[in-house]
């Protein structure tokens, strides 16, 4: 019997930008072949300094962007081959959540709309069905169907990033990318989201990838590390080990660069 491909695959994938500044800037190479894998129901940290790639293979993954080179395999699928229509099932399947929602979410919109929009997009059930349905994913994530006329900014930065995984969760994707979606929240928050992220797991067979700059938080969130360094994976382990035993020397620069913070000794319980 074949196994069961992983839900991401990724191999030698390569993105390079133009330089900025005119025709002679050197270009960048965003990502210098990035080799990844996404076992079903699994949450990777993908974590690195600012300017890693970090963002740039995110939105590689979600197909916001195209790959210079290499390939991507979603549930078995050569993602990159993929064109117009065919691609669309995988627009539904791969959600991408960013931080500071204050602007990810169209201001002039009430929650359930923001949380019923993708649906509607799709022409999934009519206005009614969309309706409880949005209802129901706001429960879903904490948030009161009463608050259902209310708009992003009449919400607390915490509130509105439930809204934003509850309008991810409206398509019923496989895979979440969280870039920076912790970001700007303060720790206890942090510490709910997450809460509510890991019970959604459960619930939904979810697969995570999350995106930060920020050790430390991932440490607690994911099973899995993997430390980027100038759009290249130098490190990969589960959580335990790449604080107890880093081995690339930026791994030992970012856990030198946090603060006295306790460090975790073990991955968090499931
Ligand atoms: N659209 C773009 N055009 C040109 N350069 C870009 C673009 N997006 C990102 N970069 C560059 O690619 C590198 C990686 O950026 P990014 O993926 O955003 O990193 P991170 O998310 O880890 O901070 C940086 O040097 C950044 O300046
Ligand atoms: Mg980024």
């Amino acid at each position: 019997m074949e196994a069961e491909p992983p839900l991401v695959r990724v191999s030698g994938l390569t993105k390079r930008y133009p330089g900025r500044g005119g025709r002679r800037a050197p270009a960048v190479e965003a990502l210098a072949g990035i080799d990844l894998t996404l076992t079903r129901g699994s949450d990777l940290a993908l974590v690195g300094q600012s300017g890693s790639g970090k963002s740039t293979l995110a939105r590689c993954l979600a197909r916001l962007e195209e790959p210079t080179s290499g390939q991507i395999w979603f549930d078995g699928t050569d993602l990159l081959s993929l064109r117009g229509r065919r691609l669309l099932p995988f627009r539904e399947r791969i959600q991408l959540i960013l931080q500071d929602s204050a602007t990810a979410l169209d201001p002039r919109l009430r929650a359930a709309e923001i949380v019923s929009e993708p649906l509607e997009v799709l022409g999934r059930g009519d206005r009614r069905e969309r309706r409880r349905r949005a209802l129901e994913l706001m429960e879903t994530v904490g948030l009161p169907a009463a608050w259902a006329e209310r708009r992003p900014l009449e919400l607390s930065g915490g509130q509105r990033q439930r809204l934003a995984i509850a309008r991810a969760l409206a398509v019923k994707p496989q895979l979440l990318i969280l870039d920076e979606a912790f970001a700007g929240l303060d720790a206890s928050i942090q510490a709910q989201i997450a809460s509510l992220l890991r019970d959604l797991q459960g619930r939904h067979g979810l697969t995570y990838l999350y995106v930060s700059h920020d050790l430390v938080l991932m440490g607690l969130l994911a099973d899995e590390v993997a430390i980027m360094f100038e759009g290249r994976i130098v490190e990969q382990g589960a959580v335990a080990r790449i604080f107890t035993d880093p081995r690339h020397p930026h791994t030992r620069a970012l856990l030198a660069a946090v603060p006295s913070r306790p460090t975790p000794a073990a991955p968090p319980p499931p």
